[in-house]
């Protein structure tokens, strides 16, 4: 094996390089090799200078978070980072890839930052539910300004490298170079011009200017707030950098290791790093071990409609030529329509050039009205309306169609895929692709594997979501997959809290105290009430005897002809097209009149209770999936839930939060809530067994 810092010089410049595969990230051997390497270049009476720099990919991505809650082992990197800024001889930091974090740290203990232009810089720890604990929040400021810091340390943004250097955090970028060179070139410079060792801690000037405007500064407070939605390490984040400006130097390390360690500790920061690695887990499973991903150059999207439209934006987007077949010319039209206003609004915000757009409507994307031009396609994503007689006819053309090998995919919400596999003579080569709203934005894929799926078709799916930069989940047939059938019980259980006493406004306010941007309410109103109204109607034959029935309320908005957003009421209204609704008497009427007819008799419920029924009903079914084997591991659910149904990410998602309550807990409310309806609530087996035997889901996520 190599060593993890490797010493040698090149002339008279020691080189440092960290080779630490895959993103150097600052381990114990690391941290140790870069204090023995600095000790050697400050022996070395022939080195002049210090370059340091990383081997592979990248620069040091940060400090090991594999070592996050174990205990500390000797070094710490902030004592790596002084003894670096505290040499004699000049240090270069030469940066590549992504310095992020603690890597970034160890370059602001470095004299001088240089970088290719390819590379990024950022302090991240803010996603992980922390702020940088090695002196980032103490000499960033000091070397770009308090407003630069403030932004990188509470958004954890990467900033490029060009704009690194504007703001003051690279000294040098050089366009053609490597990293090595980059770094070479630098130290040449510094020898030949005799330049000082500059320590960010003796750059005083932006420091004096800052303090000027603190009051200033310390408005961004609300703005962070806002956009935290509950998590912390912003705004903690944003009082390090200040107190950078009031504290001397080393008080100001010392007051951001406290924060840190503090921050390190909590529940927040458990459940960010188990996000983190979560989003890297859930593309590990069985199928990848034995498939192998088919070559997708051309893909047909079948109907331009909401979903079709999106999920042809995505691909084009990843530069994938896409046929959109439609029903008939006007559709087609209309679909069209749909790709080229996004690609406009992209241009309207900055985020797609006139080129680009130009280049996917006329090379990469087509329209047609007839299924046989998706014959030469490796991918067929159906995306028509959600009726299994329509899926069937199209299932069963494309089998007589599209060439042997290629993949056919239903961007289905509910139904069954192995019957739809089943009209077709290739059920292996069928799967489910299950995209969400919008699905050029949204990062969820459920990767839906029926019975008879290869294990190659499984792992082109997980391939495509990684080409498409979406998250993709692995998922089992069942009536609503992950996602959308733990949907389903918690909108139920937000009707039956209605029914029983809450406004409908209180359950969205105790949703969003809770972290989701939007409450179950507002939700239903921007996706259209009409759509669960269409569900339940059909579904109602079919319905147990034993199930409470309590979308009474929400069927007389619906008569109303009030089906939210779109039609300027729901449950709230919108005046003058208004995005946010107001609260509507009208509506609490109707539920008072629907409570009288059942004679229910209203009672009060704090947010703690909303969330306590909301939570145990999300996490029961939740672990009735993972028990028939639908979810492969808890951290699939939280991941379903993290990336498709906006559950606050500083809370790890509904698994993590259960095991974070303890599963007792969650047990003993469900109990409590079973007395009064036994058949909703009853605890699902796997969980009263994890109780039984003092498991916890993670031990489920570790196999
Ligand atoms: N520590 C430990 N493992 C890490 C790691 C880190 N900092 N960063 C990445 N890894 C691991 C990943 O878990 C993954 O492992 P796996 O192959 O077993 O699944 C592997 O490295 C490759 O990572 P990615 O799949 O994410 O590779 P990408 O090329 O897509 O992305 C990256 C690279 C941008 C560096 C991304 O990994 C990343 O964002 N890493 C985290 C960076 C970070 O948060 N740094 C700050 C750490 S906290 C800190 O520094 C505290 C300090 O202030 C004291
Ligand atoms: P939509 O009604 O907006 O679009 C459906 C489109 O399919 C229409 O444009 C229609 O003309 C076209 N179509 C119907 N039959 C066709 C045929 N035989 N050949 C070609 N085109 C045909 O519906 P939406 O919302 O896009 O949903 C499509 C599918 O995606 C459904 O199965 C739905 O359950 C699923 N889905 C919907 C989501 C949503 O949020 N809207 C999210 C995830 C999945």
């Amino acid at each position: 094996m190599s060593m993890p810092v490797a010493y040698e010089r090149q002339d008279d410049i020691a080189v440092v390089t960290v080779n630490n595969p895959p993103v150097n990230a600052l381990s114990q051997t690391v941290r140790q090799g870069l204090l023995d390497a600095l000790a050697l270049a400050m022996a070395d009476d022939k080195a002049k200078a210090v370059v340091v720099l990383g081997a592979g990919r990248t620069f040091i991505a940060g400090a090991d978070i594999r070592e996050f809650g174990k205990p500390p082992m000797a070094p710490r990197l902030s004592e790596v980072v002084s003894a670096y800024e505290d040499a004699p001889k000049p240090v270069i930091a030469a940066l590549h890839g992504t310095a992020l974090g603690g890597g970034l740290e160890f370059a602001l203990g470095c004299h001088y930052r240089v970088a290719v232009t390819s590379a990024k810089a950022g302090l991240p720890e803010v996603h992980l539910g922390l702020i940088p604990g090695a002196g980032g929040t103490v000499r960033t400021p000091l070397l770009t300004g308090a407003a630069a810091a403030i932004d990188m340390v509470t958004t954890g943004r990467q900033v490029p490298a060009h704009e690194a250097q504007q703001t003051g955090l690279l000294d040098a970028v050089y366009d053609t170079y490597t990293p090595l060179e980059a770094g070479l070139q630098f130290a040449r410079k510094a020898i030949d011009e005799n330049m000082p060792v500059r320590r960010a801690r003796d750059v005083q000037d932006k420091l004096e200017a800052d303090r000027a405007k603190i009051a200033e500064l310390r408005e961004s407070r609300a703005a962070i707030e806002k956009t935290a939605r509950g998590q912390t390490s912003p705004l903690v984040g944003l009082d390090a950098v200040l107190a950078t400006l009031e504290m001397p130097f080393e008080e100001a390390l010392k007051n951001e290791r406290t924060l840190f360690e503090d921050l390190l500790k909590s529940d927040q920061s458990k459940a960010l790093i188990h996000a983190f690695f979560s989003e890297r887990q859930v593309g590990k499973v069985p199928e990848l071990e034995t498939g192998k991903p088919r070559d997708i150059a051309k893909i047909g999207v079948i109907g331009g409609g909401t979903m079709g439209s999106g999920i042809s934006l995505a691909m084009l987007n990843a530069g994938i030529p896409v046929t959109m077949v439609e029903r008939d010319d006007d559709a087609l039209t209309a679909g069209r329509g749909r790709v080229e206003e996004t690609l406009q609004g992209g241009i309207k915000r900055g985020k797609m050039t006139e080129e680009k757009m130009q280049h996917i409507l006329s090379d990469l994307f087509s329209g047609s009205t007839d299924l046989a031009d998706l014959a030469d396609a490796d991918l067929v994503i159906e995306a028509v309306f959600e009726d299994m007689d329509v899926k069937k006819d199209i299932f069963a053309r494309l089998d007589k169609i599209c060439k042997p090998g290629a993949v056919l995919a239903s961007n289905t919400s509910y139904l069954d895929i192995n019957e739809i596999a089943a009209v077709t003579s290739r059920p292996e080569d069928v799967i489910g692709l299950h995209f969400f709203s919008p699905a050029n934005i949204m990062r969820l894929l459920e990767i839906v594997v029926a019975d008879k799926t290869s294990p190659d078709v499984t792992a082109t799916g997980f391939a495509l979501a990684k080409r498409t930069g979406k998250i993709g989940v692995r998922a089992g047939v069942c009536d609503g997959f992950v996602g959308n059938r733990i949907l389903g019980r918690y909108l139920k259980v937000a009707q039956m809290l209605v029914e029983d006493g809450a406004s409908p406004y209180d359950v969205d306010a105790a949703v969003v105290e809770f972290g989701y941007p939007m409450g179950p309410f507002a939700m239903s109103d921007m996706a259209g009430l009409d759509i669960g109204w269409a569900t339940r109607k059909r579904k109602a034959t079919s319905r147990d005897p034993r199930e409470r029935y309590s979308a009474d309320f929400i069927d007389r908005v619906c008569e109303l002809g009030r089906f939210g957003q779109k039609t300027g009421r729901g449950i709230y209204i919108y005046p003058d097209g208004a995005r946010r609704g107001t609260p509507d008497d009208e509506v609490l009427a109707i539920i008072d009149k629907v409570r009288k007819e059942k004679g229910i008799t209203a009672r009060g419920f704090s947010h703690e209770e909303i969330i306590e029924r909301y939570l145990a009903a999300m996490i029961n079914e939740a672990v009735k999936i993972l028990d028939e084997g639908i979810a492969l591991r808890p951290l699939d659910i939280d991941m379903v839930q993290l990336a498709g149904y906006a559950f606050p990410r500083w809370r790890g998602g509904p698994m993590k939060y259960a095991d974070m309550t303890g599963l007792d807990t969650v047990l003993a409310s469900l109990k409590k809530f079973q007395e009064d309806d036994d058949y909703f609530w009853k605890p699902a087996e796997l969980l009263v067994k994890l109780v039984e035997t003092g498991q916890s889901f993670d031990s489920l996520n570790k196999g």
